[in-house]
């Protein structure tokens, strides 16, 4: 019935290159450029090489020194400088002081919010819900832009594997397609509508690229991609992004198969500029050129400076190379004014773009809108949609309101900076309602027994678990919030564990055997090993850190007002020994099933022969992770029913649709994110055993039923075999389910 593939013949899908320079929405002959291109006939070699500059205030001695070098024309942009009158003033200098009057661009990181915090990137990934995600990043926008931030390093597309790089925190998780969807909604709600609207940000596309790929999760650590996992996994959400039209894009710190990241021009040359057609601009990370030299790929910062250029990078972050050396190096020729032209055009054309050069002045009225309440009531939205459940055994969620008196334990349950979660500048602790509180308002005060059991997540001290098993006894029930504190996740915060800190495990088990139902609510910035805790606890939600609303946002799912509905956006491994364990992962010529695995606790003593079968697992976790990515509970149920395909043969340039029924067959309206996942079975390269390739998040009412459609197109199913992009001929394997690991099954042929 099947025919086989082996050679890549008909369906040559040269992907990147021909539609790049339409997708990328920018044209060579828009106003932007042409009124970019009459500004540079006019600046001097001094005045391009300023705008090369990208200044922390810190640099400077003082506010006066900082003022002298914007009317000097020393800088094109200052990033962590803002506030409606500091800003003004300011640009008031660059606008009526500096020689050609150049607006500066004002950068800094609003990675999840600004005053209003919403869940961590990774949280909201959790949603699956790009329509809440866009609008939560255009909030973060109207907020920023009201104190003059017109430019945020934002969105974080990092895919990583790895859940002790502290960063995992602010990507999108371990999946392409997932991530491109947040990038598209990430970079449409940063540059909203109309780039001129004085609500519109820059968006920087970060880090380009590999960064997540750091060896051993330890930041800024070195990595090895080779290209079929580049460019299918790595730089498809980067892809979207520039598709979108993010106007910048952010090179990164790592070291990329040995060439680092802000000095490669395979990828930011080749890929990003000639294939994609990439018009936007390039800044460096903070010091990411002069780190070259650490890297032992420049001699020195007149080196780096070089190669940076060389590569592309437009502005130089924090470090002054192209400030101290580009001139010389012109007169040396090492570099051309050519060079320094494109620098110099990318970068005035998106301050066109942005209006600055038109209005470069905020109004102080804008400001009035920063914690709006209607902002903060999306921030419980999203916070409640990334909230994954991941047990509900007898069913000990939701809770009732009625319920005579809870026990409120733990670390997280009112730490109202934490539960901010990392890369939160601008959001303040005051403004964060915690869970205790949440809780507390919604039953009364009388009702919550509240100790916190240990003060924050790594501690170890046992002083208070006698208080906490008592408060539990005299309760109901005990909500127990634990997890991590926001401090250990993020930049330069990888952990080599990745277990609950502390002792919470201890006290969790010591409120587990006090037979109260117990409800474990994990907020962390990476996904944990938590196997103990999930056998310990009757019900255990997974809320990441949620931001400003995380309080309310969880006893909305608690007390049952809405179910929850996140799927995760990352496998969770059994403990740090497993990792990398990802959906994408190859089967291997050895792989493993319940009847070939050996745990090491059945192995003999003094074994005669090796009877473990030779199989891929480890003696210890076995070959399944803890949770697969995709998985996440109701308090309904759903069934999935009718997998039809439109056919069962593809033609080699076609598609074809794909259809199942998904019921919703328990006692609550409720979400169900449906997955859909494809195996390629044979490969001129090896294929994923699962692959991601569409989603929707439906709402179905009790009883009802949602028909759901994916068409899949074979550019779907192309992949880099080393060589071109390319859809194989052959079989492959199609589900939609729940989740990665379930699903109606059924097959498909490629002609
Ligand atoms: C370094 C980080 O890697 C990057 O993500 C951030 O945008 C810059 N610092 C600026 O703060």
């Amino acid at each position: 019935m099947f025919i086989r593939k082996n050679i890549p013949l008909a369906i040559v899908v040269m992907v990147s290159l021909v539609l790049a320079s339409c997708l990328t929405g920018h044209h060579d002959n828009d106003e932007a450029v042409t009124r970019a291109n009459q500004m540079l006939a006019r600046m001097t070699l001094e005045d391009k090489i300023g705008q090369m500059s990208q200044l922390d205030p810190g640099f400077f001695d003082g506010e006066e020194q900082l003022k002298q070098a914007v009317r000097d024309g020393r800088c094109g942009s200052l990033l962590n400088y803002w506030g409606v009158e500091k800003v003004n003033e300011i640009q008031r200098i660059a606008v009526t002081e500096s020689r050609l009057g150049i607006p500066l661009i004002i950068g800094r990181d609003v990675i999840h919010g600004y005053r209003t915090i919403f869940p961590i990137p990774l949280g909201m990934a959790a949603s699956w819900n790009p329509g809440i995600v866009k609008e939560a990043f255009r909030i973060s926008s109207v907020e920023a832009s009201s104190q003059g931030i017109k430019w945020t390093f934002a969105p974080m597309l990092d895919i990583t594997w790895d859940p002790r790089w502290g960063r995992i925190a602010e990507g999108c998780g371990e999946d392409p397609v997932l991530a491109s969807a947040m990038a598209r909604a990430m970079v449409e709600g940063i540059q909203g509508d109309d780039l001129t609207d004085p609500t519109a940000l820059a968006a920087c596309a970060k880090h380009y690229v590999g960064y997540g790929f750091a060896e051993a999760g330890r930041d800024y650590n070195t990595t090895y991609i080779s290209e079929p996992l580049l460019r299918d996994v790595v730089l498809k959400p980067f892809k979207a992004a520039t598709d979108a039209g993010a106007l910048s894009i952010m090179s990164a710190f790592n070291d990329l198969n040995g060439v680092p990241a802000t000095g490669n021009e395979f990828t930011l040359k080749q890929i990003l500029r000639d294939e994609w057609g990439f018009k936007g601009m390039v800044v460096s990370d903070w010091a990411s050129v002069t780190e070259m030299v650490l890297h032992g790929y420049a001699t020195d910062d007149k080196d780096a400076a070089v190669k940076a250029i060389n590569a592309g990078v437009d502005m130089e972050m924090s470090s002054t190379s192209y400030f101290d050396n580009v001139k010389q190096l012109l007169e040396e020729k090492k570099i051309t004014e050519a060079q320094i032209d494109d620098a110099v055009r990318n970068i005035l054309t998106v301050k066109y773009r942005l209006g600055l050069f038109d209005n470069p002045y905020v109004n102080p009225e804008a400001q009035k809108k920063i914690l709006d309440p209607a902002f903060l009531d999306h921030a419980r939205k999203v916070a409640r949609q990334s909230t994954v459940m991941l047990k509900n055994e007898g069913n000990a969620l939701p809770m009732s309101e009625n319920i005579g008196s809870v026990a409120v334990i733990g670390p997280l349950a009112d730490a109202p900076r934490d539960q901010l979660g990392t890369w939160c500048f601008d959001g303040q602790g005051e403004n964060s309602v915690t869970p205790l509180r949440a809780v507390r308002e919604l039953l009364g005060e009388r009702k919550v027994n509240y100790v916190a059991g240990l003060s924050y997540s790594r501690d170890k001290s046992p002083d208070q678990f006698n208080a906490a098993v008592a408060a539990a006894r005299r309760s109901d029930a005990i909500l127990f919030f634990g997890g991590e504190e926001w401090i250990l996740s993020g930049e330069g915060q990888s952990r080599g564990e990745i277990d609950l800190p502390g002792s919470q495990s201890a006290l969790i088990e010591a409120l587990a055997a006090t037979g109260k139902p117990l409800v474990v609510v994990i907020m962390a910035g990476r996904p944990l090993a938590i196997g103990d805790e999930l056998q310990d606890a009757d019900a255990l939600l997974y809320a990441w850190h949620g931001g400003t609303m995380a309080g309310p946002a969880l006893t909305d799912l608690i007390f049952g007002k809405e179910s929850p509905s996140g799927k995760l956006p990352v496998t969770f491994v059994k403990g740090a020994g497993q990792i990398p364990f990802y959906h994408y992962r190859k089967n291997t010529g050895r792989p493993a099933s319940e009847k070939t695995w050996t745990p090491i606790e059945k192995i003999p003593v003094n074994p005669t022969q090796n009877s473990l079968g030779y199989r891929s697992f480890h003696l210890d976790y076995g070959y399944t992770p803890l949770l697969p990515f995709g998985y996440g509970l109701s308090y309904t149920t759903f069934d999935y029913s009718d997998l039809k395909l439109s056919s069962q043969v593809m033609d080699a340039s076609g598609s074809i649709t794909v259809t199942a029924r998904v019921t919703n067959s328990g006692n609550m309206d409720a979400d169900e994110i449906v997955q859909l996942y494809i195996r390629d079975r044979v490969g001129s390269i090896t294929r994923p055993v699962k692959e991601l390739k569409g989603f929707r998040r439906l709402h179905i009412k009790i009883g009802e039923t949602a028909d759901v459609e994916f068409v899949i197109n074979s550019a779907d199913l192309a992949f880099f075999n080393g060589a071109v992009t390319l859809t194989e001929p052959g079989e492959f394997d199609v589900w939609i389910g729940p989740n990665s690991d379930e699903g109606l099954h059924s097959d498909f042929i490629i002609e």
